[in-house]
């Protein structure tokens, strides 16, 4: 695959899946600005070819959409691939339904799918004049039914997100956009992931694995190719799809 020229707009840049998807594109040589919150895992990745960074917090809804135009004036033109990776339980204990905080279920709904609506909004007026642009939500398989760590905004964020997915596909695409989303399974990106994982019995781990058809936790790299494919002309077919990269699972 080849990104020469391509500009790609990717969020959540600073660890995990986004780090994976920044080199990838870097190697493959596109022209890459991510955004995160997190200035040390952006300081990390800023010697990438090709890559630009800048902190945003992406709840602020002001500023996500002032990154998206950032990105089109610094790049001199539309985007061509927006990938919505920015997001994730963000941390969030499991409690149970009648314990849950307004401000932890808005913190959620914020970054994993209001960030996406708004990113989306503001890339598809230059998609649409450049007759093509490919939009890329990295959902989960807590987008298609529940999640594991119980987190009610959580799951239901990612919900939303499939959603979102599925009906700007179909808006966008005779306009020649096309909008996916990759929906990974487990695949433990930081510390916090680690420990969650560990913290669950031997029983839970082993039932998740035995769920598993693959056998063993994915990694970045699985996901990033995954939108690797989605973002290039091999899937230039395909729109409004969920592409579940989870090894198999149940
Ligand atoms: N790792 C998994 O098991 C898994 C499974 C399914 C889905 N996902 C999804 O994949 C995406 C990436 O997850 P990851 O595992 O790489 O996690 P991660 O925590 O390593 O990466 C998420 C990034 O988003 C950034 N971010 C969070 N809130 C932000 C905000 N308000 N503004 C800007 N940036 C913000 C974080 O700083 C972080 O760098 C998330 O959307 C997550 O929900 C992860």
């Amino acid at each position: 695959m080849n990104f020469e020229n391509k500009t790609v707009a990717l969020t959540g840049a600073a660890s995990g899946f986004g780090r994976a998807i920044a080199e990838g594109f870097s190697r493959m040589g596109a022209r890459v600005w991510g955004c995160d919150i997190q200035p040390e895992g952006l300081k990390q990745i800023s010697a990438l070819p090709g890559l630009t960074t800048a902190i945003v917090d992406l709840s602020d809804r002001k500023a996500a959409a002032a990154w998206i135009a950032e990105v089109e004036a610094q790049s001199g033109g539309p985007i061509d691939v927006l990938v919505n990776n920015a997001g994730g339980s963000l941390g969030t204990p499991f409690q149970p339904i009648d314990e849950v905080e307004d401000e932890s279920w808005d913190r959620l709904f914020n970054v994993n799918i209001h960030a996406s609506f708004v990113t989306s909004r503001a890339a598809a007026a230059g998609m649409k004049r450049n007759g093509r642009g490919a939009i890329i939500n990295i959902s989960s398989g807590a987008g298609l039914k529940p999640s594991l760590t119980g987190v009610q905004g959580y799951c239901a964020s990612k919900h939303a997100l499939v959603g979102l997915t599925r009906q700007l596909a179909v808006e966008l695409g005779p306009h020649g956009i096309r909008v996916n989303s990759v929906a990974p399974g487990l695949v433990l990106t930081d510390e916090a992931k680690v420990r969650r994982w560990e913290g669950y019995t031997p029983e839970k781990r082993q039932a998740k694995l035995a769920q598993t058809a693959l056998r063993r936790l994915g990694e970045a790299e699985d996901i990033a190719n995954g939108v690797f494919w989605l973002s290039s002309d091999l899937s230039k077919y395909v729109t409004g799809q969920v592409l579940s990269i989870d090894g198999g699972s149940l």
